[in-house]
């Protein structure tokens, strides 16, 4: 295998470091903006040295964004030449573009690496799907939210404080507000949706509800009493609808998703007769990524493209009900059912109206209760 490596970050240099020593594939060309030289690979500023080089048959898209990654990724699978990528919000983005078009050229796409970092997250649903019907996918899906949230709950740290330290260890986005935010987990949330349920949700039916607004007296709350706060998410199936969205949850102590520490992530799938099955491992960081990135190539050597055919557009309902603590914002006291120190924690609302409210109320901070 002749790889041309888009990209020399985080991601990149993992990538090229780890096929480094295998004798089955090559990273012949790099492709970066700042200049580097490499003992073992040209690199060109230009992608047409590498999408015009018949001996590259795979590219590994490593820039991350939407553009020109998109158009870069496009070129290559119209050309005949295999895809890896690690970028969520490429595949989250452009899935109803990307996957008829792969199918169409008979080319191989995967993106392992886009969810769950090191964790083989995307390649065990392709494996569930052979034998039966996923119901339910969701967990801790990013690194440097739950790397925020657990120094905020067990070291006290400030949410600044914390933030800081996700960027220094290289784990946050290059625009970190994509992960506070919850995009990140939203793009994580889609691509694992779409591949378990082999469907193409709508995509503007998806609230994402993030942490930028927690602070230390919510945690304070939870802690007195026995929560831990998680940003999760979760898609299911409801009839022939689905629900799917993204917001911070509260866990009881000693719950599996609690406990994950650092920058971990977990990930759950709930199977038509295997039932729970749940991952545990690195969801952000060079090697671990790098490491499915490199998966995926092996895999194109052993003929395995992509983890499902293209499915139908579906529904997103989200009119499930929970309780949620809200604080901030103007929430009804009539639809109000405990105080907790200030806070208020709601009566049973549908997902999709909490989302729509904290819209109106953007400074609000909101978890929801364990449903
Ligand atoms: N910023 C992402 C995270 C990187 O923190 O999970 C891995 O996708």
């Amino acid at each position: 295998m002749r790889i041309g490596l888009l990209g020399f970050g985080t991601v990149g240099q993992g990538v090229y470091e780890l096929t480094g020593p295998r004798p089955d594939m090559q990273v012949a060309w790099v492709l970066c903006r700042r200049p580097l030289s490499l003992p073992d690979a040209k690199v060109t500023h230009d992608f047409n040295d590498i999408l015009l080089d018949p001996t590259v048959d795979t590219v590994v898209e490593a820039i991350g964004g939407l553009h020109p990654a998109r158009e870069y990724v496009l070129a290559a699978i119209q050309a005949g030449k295999n895809v890896v990528t690690a970028n969520k919000a490429l595949v989250a983005t452009f899935y109803d573009e990307l996957l008829p078009l792969t199918q169409e050229q008979g080319t191989l796409l995967r993106c392992t690496a886009s969810v769950g970092g090191g964790i083989g997250w995307l390649s065990e649903l392709e494996r569930v799907r052979r034998i039966e019907t996923v119901e339910q996918v969701g967990g801790i899906v990013n690194g440097t939210c739950n790397y925020i949230l657990d120094a905020m709950t067990r070291r006290s740290l400030s949410y600044e404080e914390a933030l800081a330290q996700t960027q220094a260890l290289g784990y946050a986005e290059a625009d970190p507000t994509t992960d506070v935010d919850g995009i990140d987990t939203w793009h994580k949330l889609i691509v694992s949706a779409n591949i378990a349920f082999g469907v193409s949700l709508d995509i503007s039916a998806i609230p994402a509800a993030g942490i930028r607004r927690i602070r230390g007296e919510d945690v304070a709350r939870f802690r007195a009493r026995g929560y831990t706060c998680k940003l999760i998410c979760q898609a299911a199936r409801e009839g022939a609808a689905f629900h799917a969205f993204v917001q911070p949850t509260l866990f009881p102590q000693g719950v599996p998703e609690a406990t994950v520490p650092d920058n971990y992530n977990l990930i759950t799938l709930v199977g038509s007769t295997s039932g729970r099955q749940s991952f545990l491992g690195q969801g952000a960081g060079r090697y671990p990524t790098a490491y499915n990135v490199v998966q995926d190539c092996v895999d194109f050597l052993n003929g395995r493209g992509f983890y499902c055919r293209y499915g139908p557009k579906v529904r997103v309902t989200n009119d499930k009900a929970l309780c949620y603590y809200v604080r901030g914002g103007d929430w009804p006291r009539e639809r109000t059912r405990e105080n907790w120190d200030g806070a208020a924690v709601t009566e049973p609302v549908p997902i999709f109206q909490m989302h729509r409210w904290l819209k109106e109320n953007p400074e609000a901070f909101i978890a929801a209760l364990p449903g």
